[in-house]
């Protein structure tokens, strides 16, 4: 079977940052020290991931481009692919259709970001099920938000429902989607929601009533955050502030899983840490490259 390939949706307005998203995209404002867009990336090569389609606006594709490039500085490869108007996130893979080409594939939004101890491990379960669909259930607050997931008392999944007035559970669905080889075809069949999108919950549906989605518990020690406001904005950046000096490590560094990886070499590296020489960046990628960067 194909290898799973990975798709970032980046596309939309960004209408509830406005000013700011006037004249940027969303996923390439900051999250203290890199762009947003970094740490989805981020997600996928945990999950050994090298094969990306980048979804923006037609009008914010050159950005994105200058900013990651081809994605041959991380070893990896990245498909530039245009959604004209944000019609819903299951569009997704109808714009995906040829990339994937048969492909399972795993889909992360441009503006989610996950943090925790264990969540390759975590991504690894979902990257080996190669039929069917995983996502991730994460205790919010504030359900209402978000695609939320309805339980029987048994604990089964039953429904998952695209922003409910009223919850059924304190579990959202998080913006990250395994979904097998089927999802295309399965985009085409459903409709437009009464806010006129393809809504990504309608997509799973397919799966859940053939008993093929699994939802898997994003536990408390997981960092799910949210930037869909300024000031959750401003709160994952401090979160990754807070986290990345205390410990003097990174949080969602490609450049760094990468190298882990063997996907870039040491000089591949050496380059990219002298590129960003005059920034903090620079001299974190800096020193990984000494001996004792592990202890
Ligand atoms: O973050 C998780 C949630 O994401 C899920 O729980 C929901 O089920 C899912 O619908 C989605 O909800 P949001 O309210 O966050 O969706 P939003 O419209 O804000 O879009 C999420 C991101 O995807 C955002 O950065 C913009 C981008 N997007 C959105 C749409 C509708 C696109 O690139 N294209 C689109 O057509």
């Amino acid at each position: 079977m194909a290898n799973r390939k990975g798709i970032i949706l980046a596309g939309g307005q960004g209408t509830r940052l406005h000013p700011i998203t006037l004249g940027i995209s969303k996923q390439l404002l900051p999250i203290y020290d890199k762009p947003m867009i970094y740490y989805p990336i981020t997600v996928l090569m945990h999950s050994d991931i090298r094969d990306i389609a980048i979804i923006t606006t037609p009008e914010d594709q050159a950005q994105f481009q200058r900013m990651l490039g081809d994605g041959s500085q991380w070893g990896i490869n990245f498909t530039y692919l245009e959604q004209p108007s944000p019609d819903g996130l299951a569009q997704a893979y109808l714009l995906a259709e040829k990339f994937l080409d048969g492909a399972p594939s795993a889909m992360v939004l441009g503006d989610n970001i996950f943090f925790g101890h264990g969540l390759p491990e975590l991504l690894g379960g979902a990257n080996r099920r190669k039929t069917g669909g995983t996502v991730f259930g994460y205790r919010v607050a504030d359900p209402e938000r978000y695609g939320v997931i309805g339980f029987d008392d048994t604990g089964k999944v039953t429904s998952i429902i695209e922003k409910p007035k009223v919850p059924p559970s304190h579990y959202a669905v998080t913006g990250l989607y395994y979904l097998d080889g089927t999802a295309p075809e399965r985009a085409k069949t459903i409709e437009k929601s009464a806010r006129g999108e393809l809504e990504i919950t309608s997509l799973l549906e397919t799966y859940l009533l053939e008993g093929k989605l699994n939802v898997e518990q994003m536990g408390r020690g997981y960092a799910w955050l949210d930037t869909g406001t300024h000031a959750s904005l401003l709160d994952a950046g401090n979160f990754v502030r807070t986290l990345s000096e205390r410990q003097g490590q990174q949080v969602g560094s490609p450049d760094e899983i990468a190298y882990d990886k063997e996907w870039i070499s040491a000089q591949d590296l050496a380059r990219r840490a002298e590129k960003f020489r005059k920034s903090n960046y620079g001299t974190y990628l800096q020193s990984l490259l000494a001996p004792s960067a592990h202890y």
